[in-house]
């Protein structure tokens, strides 16, 4: 084994960096010993200097993460500040210095990964990044590597534990958003401001680092459909029940049935309780793949919070000190297939619509009529009339979203259609 460390620089010491650095002083011997050469922590870099850490010794702290990376002795930078700047700016820097990068970060991947993967081949320097999407869960590399063989069709998973928790307290309890929204900040799954989480901002970063991976494409965050789930209701749980299903916050990446295109999305979406991702409960994460050779696989486990972040860090960091030692570097970004990543309106599914409409002669007729003028075929109706008004539920076959909204942008004109109480796609199947 080679004596000489490899130098790693923290970048943030929070929930996640305090857990990397603890993982590095444990587990030193072990990690020595799989990489085939000691790992010392070089220094952290912090806007805090005061804060007392425990086990870093105070001399390796410092406020100025730019000298740090800077330093020219620096093997591997670990970043764990998140937000796109100054990490970006530290992350070029850091491989124009001679560093190879280990991120958490997913806003930073979805937005500029293309530019980062170029300024890492242009310097020779891996930069990997297991902890962006889903926490602890294997997913980068088994897409990356593992599956570098097969044809990848399809990814659909949860992987936003704090809605994911607050949809599973709305399925099991009965409870509004609101009400299992409250519940979730005060055990401290939801922020202060949940808006990331709630709108599907952080889902929809992973999606587009996801998609990008399992198709061999660039797909930028711009290019994700995002709805959040702040309009799911207590009913809307109702109806899922009566149809054998609930209702997740689902990453969808899907390959077009002709494979000439892709699409990224992130909604609410009814999925059947027989879908293995419908027992995904509390805050956890899952990923399902769907691939030619292999079938469906399914990845599980914490998404979220210090330790598991961590886990994924250090095995990226075993992963790039191993290819520093043997003067390599690991896979860069796949973007050969240049696949054309489509809108929305080109999704296929199949929808669940509830509707208020006047309880009267001719009403469904009218209401048929809207879906098969724009070509969306129904499913099964059901009715529940009471004085004079009644609610209709519609679930359609499969149908592309441009002829859905369609549909419902002439169903609200009837004014026999009092008000479109919610639209739910239905995925899984
Ligand atoms: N806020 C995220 C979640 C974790 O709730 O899953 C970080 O991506």
């Amino acid at each position: 084994m080679r004596t000489r460390p490899l130098k790693v620089a923290l970048l943030g010491c929070g929930v996640v960096g305090s857990e990397v650095a603890r993982i590095m002083t444990t587990h030193a011997d072990d990690l020595a010993a799989r990489i085939g050469a000691p790992v010392e922590l070089a220094g952290v870099a912090v806007r805090r200097p005061s804060k007392v850490r425990e086990g870093i010794d105070p001399a390796l702290v410092t406020t100025d993460a730019t000298a740090l990376v800077k330093r020219g002795d620096i093997d591997v930078v670990v970043e764990v500040i998140g937000g796109i700047e100054p990490a970006r700016t530290l992350i070029t820097t850091a491989f124009e210095h001679g560093a190879s990068v280990v991120s958490a970060n997913k806003a930073l991947l979805a937005q500029d990964g293309a530019a980062l993967h170029a300024a890492a081949g242009q310097h020779g320097k891996d930069l990997y990044y297991e902890a962006a999407v889903a926490g602890a869960i294997p997913l980068i590399r088994p897409l990356r590597e593992s599956l570098a063989g097969d044809k990848v069709n399809r990814v659909l998973g949860i992987v936003n534990g704090t809605t994911n928790f607050i949809l599973d307290k709305m399925d099991s309890t009965g409870a509004g958003y609101q009400e299992a929204l409250d519940e979730a900040t005060a055990l401290g799954y939801a922020e202060a401001d949940p808006t990331a989480d709630v709108e599907g901002f952080d889902a929809a970063a992973k999606a587009a680092i996801l998609a990008g991976i399992a198709f061999h494409t660039r797909v930028r965050l711009d290019d994700v459909y995002r709805e959040g789930m702040t309009e799911v209701t207590a009913a809307d749980f109702r109806s899922a029940t009566e149809m054998g299903c609930t209702i997740k916050l689902l990453a969808i990446c899907e390959r077009a049935r002709d494979g000439a295109s892709v699409t990224a999305r992130v909604h609410p979406a009814m999925i059947p309780l027989s879908h293995p991702l419908a027992s995904v409960r509390g805050a956890y994460n899952a990923v399902f793949v769907e691939s030619d050779a292999a079938g469906q696989l399914m990845f599980y486990g914490p998404g979220a919070g210090g330790s598991p972040t961590a886990s994924a860090v250090l095995g990226d960091l075993v992963a790039v000190c191993r290819n520093r030692l043997n003067g390599t570097t690991g896979p860069g970004e796949s973007a050969y297939a240049d696949l054309t990543v489509s809108s929305m309106g080109e999704v296929v599914t199949r929808y669940h619509i509830s509707l208020d409409v006047a309880d009267k002669p001719g009403v469904l007729a009218q209401v048929a009529t809207v879906f098969a003028e724009h070509g969306v075929s129904i499913d099964t109706v059901r009715q529940q009339g009471k004085d004079g008004e009644a609610s209709l539920v519609v679930v359609t076959h499969r149908a592309s979203d441009a002829s859905l909204t369609g549909t419902v942008e002439a169903l609200r004109k009837l004014d026999t259609v009092r008000g479109v109480a919610s639209i739910m796609r239905v995925e899984g199947e």
